[in-house]
């Protein structure tokens, strides 16, 4: 068992790895213990694991009760929450509840987001079940859902009083969501730390395998990364801002093809490309650079170029919306790195940069 600590202003909590959570009595009995709790899933988890869950849960707490959803990024909406808090009001949850959301970023997002508004907030522990949501979406307190002018765009900063991260979850992940996932492990690589990215490049092998020791220590690294970056920034308004590499160029791909049309990951690994070509104008990043982040993500079965049908008036169009573009007039805010594990913000960058980089990123195709 590993365990991480986060410091955030409204409370400290903790991130524990561990194999076999659901018979861990000592992490979740002193959270629940008198508690009412209401496991928010999806229809995959519950098909898997939901039985063992619940028995689990209904020696430790109160009251027990779940909702089930079905699965999919359409889910992060007003309406899915509507339905939540309508489920919490009918059975009479109030702030003795604890939330516990048990999934990928979805999920996560979703069930974040409800605690932060029901009655005022409500606690929330997360129980993240994809390689994604394990190194990323679980930890940091950002809640979300979608908006058709783009991802995420209606959320709060809210954290769990406890993440629970168990990698045998990641045993019944189908294949493409482990892909995914490893578009955000390599993201930490490129954006702040070199030893990890040639770790990585000597162990991604493994970690698609999910050879147990591997893929524990990496979700221990990216985590450990994480909580470095967002202890020191957490309302992303510097530092953190660092993690959104790819993410404008990714999200406004997401919202193109259609929300759930690409994974997450797969976008955010085009994306990535994209503010790789435009940090080449910024920085010393050379083509051996490229190649070898390229080779990365491509042994990663990770997509290095946007929708072919995409032109770069598309992407400008939505990146607008992106929550770094503050001060457009300006020009806009990107995350670029000046060499592998090395990042940095860079403002009032002028639109033929981007769409260069756009072009040249197609260019590839
Ligand atoms: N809050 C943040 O900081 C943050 C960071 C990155 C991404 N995100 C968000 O995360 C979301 C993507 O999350 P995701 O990639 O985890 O996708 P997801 O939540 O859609 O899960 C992917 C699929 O895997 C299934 N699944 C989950 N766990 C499983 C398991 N153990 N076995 C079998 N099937 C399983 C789900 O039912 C779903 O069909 C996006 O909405 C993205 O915006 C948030």
């Amino acid at each position: 068992m590993k365990k991480i600590s986060i410091l955030s202003q409204r409370n400290n909590y903790s991130i524990v790895i561990s194999k076999n959570l659901f018979k861990k009595k000592s992490f979740f009995y002193p959270l629940i213990y008198t508690r009412n709790i209401v496991v928010i899933t999806d229809t995959n988890i519950a098909r898997l694991y939901l039985k063992k869950i619940k028995s689990f849960f209904l020696k430790l707490c109160f009251k027990y009760q779940h909702i089930i959803l079905s699965s999919g990024e359409h889910k992060k909406s007003f309406n899915t929450v509507k339905k939540i808090i309508s489920i919490l009001l009918k059975h009479q949850c109030n702030r003795n509840t604890i939330l516990i959301a048990i999934g990928g970023g979805v999920i996560g997002d979703l069930s974040g987001f409800v605690a932060s508004i029901y009655q005022r907030g409500i606690p929330i522990i997360q129980i993240p079940t994809t390689l994604l949501s394990q190194v990323d979406s679980s930890i940091g307190g950002k809640t979300g859902i979608n908006h058709l002018f783009g991802k995420n765009m209606i959320g709060s900063f809210y954290h769990p009083i406890a993440v629970g991260i168990d990698p045998t979850f990641l045993y019944t992940l189908p294949k493409k969501e482990i892909f995914s996932g490893l578009s955000e492990v390599i993201k930490y690589g490129i954006t702040l730390n070199l030893k990890f990215f040639y770790w990585l490049e000597k162990n991604i092998k493994k970690i698609i395998n999910l050879e147990t020791k591997t893929l524990q220590n990496c979700i221990y690294k990216c985590c450990k990364l994480k909580s470095e970056i967002i202890s020191k920034d957490i309302y992303d308004l510097k530092t953190r801002m660092i993690l959104n590499f790819g993410h404008t160029y990714g999200h406004a791909i997401e919202n193109f093809v259609g929300y759930g049309n690409w994974s997450h990951g797969q976008a955010i690994s085009a994306g990535m490309m994209i503010s790789i070509y435009l940090s080449k104008y910024f920085s010393n990043i050379d083509n051996f650079t490229i190649k070898r982040i390229q080779n990365i993500l491509i042994k990663a079965k990770l997509p290095i170029h946007g929708p072919k049908n995409m032109s770069p008036e598309d992407y400008i169009n939505l990146i607008k919306y992106d929550k770094k573009q503050n001060d457009i007039d300006s020009g806009f805010t990107e995350i670029i790195i000046r060499s592998i594990g090395k990042s940095t913000i860079k403002k009032n960058i002028e639109t033929s940069f981007i769409r260069s980089a756009i072009q040249q990123c197609h260019i590839q195709n």
